[in-house]
């Protein structure tokens, strides 16, 4: 009898429990065996126009197309800056938009496995639904010592959906961004359009205008432990040389960052450069990262292939160094967190995660329609 009352007790402790109220991101909590994380797989794709327009397609694939073998490159990142550089309008907020639209047109492919899937009962039959980028955020947030994050999460129909929000001071250094700082974006992109051709067969057309409205990207699926997700993340090209031209196995992520000319300045990479391109190409399955690394002058004239899967043996010797595990783990306990947080459907409402360096991840519950962010487009045509 004695025990029965005490079980009942713990039962009733649970059903009233309130959810906790901060999450820790001490990174020795999540130092332990990798998770589980399924292949990611790609639904579909979708591209952006020079207009920042949407298409269902692919039209904005690029693909790659180095230099000839032997030709060192010799790339001036800084060609064009000031006269065939169209700028996206980084004021404008899209949140999610883009991949809801791609949802709502694609919903028979989603639904498809909903009937043989195992507890998921919400209508996309998907947990999660974010942006590539936000989670590229949340796996590097253990070891992330400058920048916090804010995210917004809605729970609608059953599937959490995760939206950036800016933080203030992400906002001032936006805002306050030097003409040096403008440049160097421009040289990312710049790199972009040297190693890119816009046909399979084609060359680079590096006389040609920069526009940052144009993208192209994937629609992925995987699984982080029970946590099933649908995100979204920009590609930058595909070879169409490559032995596999399976999505993602085909895509290459391009990336730009200064020549390496001492120990220290090698440790500094390794340590907060290499696991922002890890995460960001760990999470879609893109398997190798195409870097040129510039000059003073910004020039570049080597480039170096990682492979996403051999970085973690790259740093592992390292002094003071990243694990993927730990990054991973961290992801997996903050999607519980928001599991057992965010408990209300209602597209209205928004619970905001934030997150300091120093602190732990903490929420605040809103109903304020200047946060909120699901269109109405998107909640009345799956409500009706
Ligand atoms: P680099 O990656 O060579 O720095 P991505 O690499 O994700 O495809 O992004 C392309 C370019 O966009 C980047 O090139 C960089 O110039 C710019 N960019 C991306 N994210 C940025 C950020 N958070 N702040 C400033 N520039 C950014
Ligand atoms: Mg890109
Ligand atoms: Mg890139």
């Amino acid at each position: 009898r004695k025990g029965d009352t005490r079980q009942e007790e713990a039962v009733k402790r649970r059903q009233t429990a309130s959810p906790p109220t901060t999450l820790q991101v001490q990174e020795n909590l999540y130092d332990a065996a990798f998770p589980f994380y399924k292949q990611p797989l790609e639904m579909g794709r979708f591209s952006l126009d020079a207009t920042r327009s949407f298409f269902n397609d692919s039209r904005q694939l690029r693909y790659y197309s180095p230099p000839p073998p032997g030709d060192s490159p010799q790339f001036d990142l800084r060609d064009g800056y000031r006269d065939r550089y169209v700028k996206r309008d980084e004021s404008i907020k899209e949140r999610l938009d883009h991949l809801l639209q791609w949802i709502l047109l694609n919903q028979g492919l989603l639904k498809a496995g909903a009937a043989s899937s195992e507890t998921t009962s919400s209508w996309l039959n998907k947990d999660f639904v974010t942006w590539r980028g936000h989670l590229t955020k949340v796996l590097t947030t253990p070891y992330e010592k400058q920048e916090g994050w804010l995210l917004a999460v809605t729970l609608f129909q059953g599937t959490y959906y995760i939206s950036e929000v800016e933080t203030e001071a992400a906002r001032r250094q936006r805002e306050e961004r030097t003409a040096a700082q403008e440049e160097l974006m421009y040289m990312g992109y710049k790199f972009e359009q040297y190693l890119c051709a816009a046909t399979s067969e084609g060359i680079p057309d590096t006389g040609g205008v920069v526009n940052t409205n144009e993208a192209f990207c994937t629609v992925v699926q995987t699984k982080l432990n029970g946590h099933s997700l649908l995100f979204a993340g920009e590609v930058d090209c595909a070879d169409s040389k490559h032995r596999s031209q399976k999505a993602p196995d085909c895509y290459v992520e391009l990336k730009t960052s200064k020549e390496i000319y001492s120990a220290n300045q090698q440790r500094s990479f390794n340590r907060y450069k290499l696991i922002k391109w890890w995460a960001q190409s760990f999470l879609p399955g893109v398997p190798r990262i195409v870097a040129g690394f510039r000059d003073e002058e910004g020039t570049v004239a080597s480039l170096k292939t990682f492979e996403t899967m051999k970085i973690s043996h790259m740093i592992r010797g390292d002094w003071n160094s990243w694990k993927p595990a730990v990054c991973m783990n961290f992801c997996n306990a903050f999607l519980s967190f928001v599991k057992k947080v965010a408990t209300q459907d209602d597209p209205r409402l928004v619970y905001l995660f934030s997150w300091e360096p120093g602190s732990d991840v903490s929420y605040s519950k809103h109903k304020d329609p200047t946060l909120a962010f699901l269109p109405a487009w998107y909640v009345s045509s799956i409500t009706e």
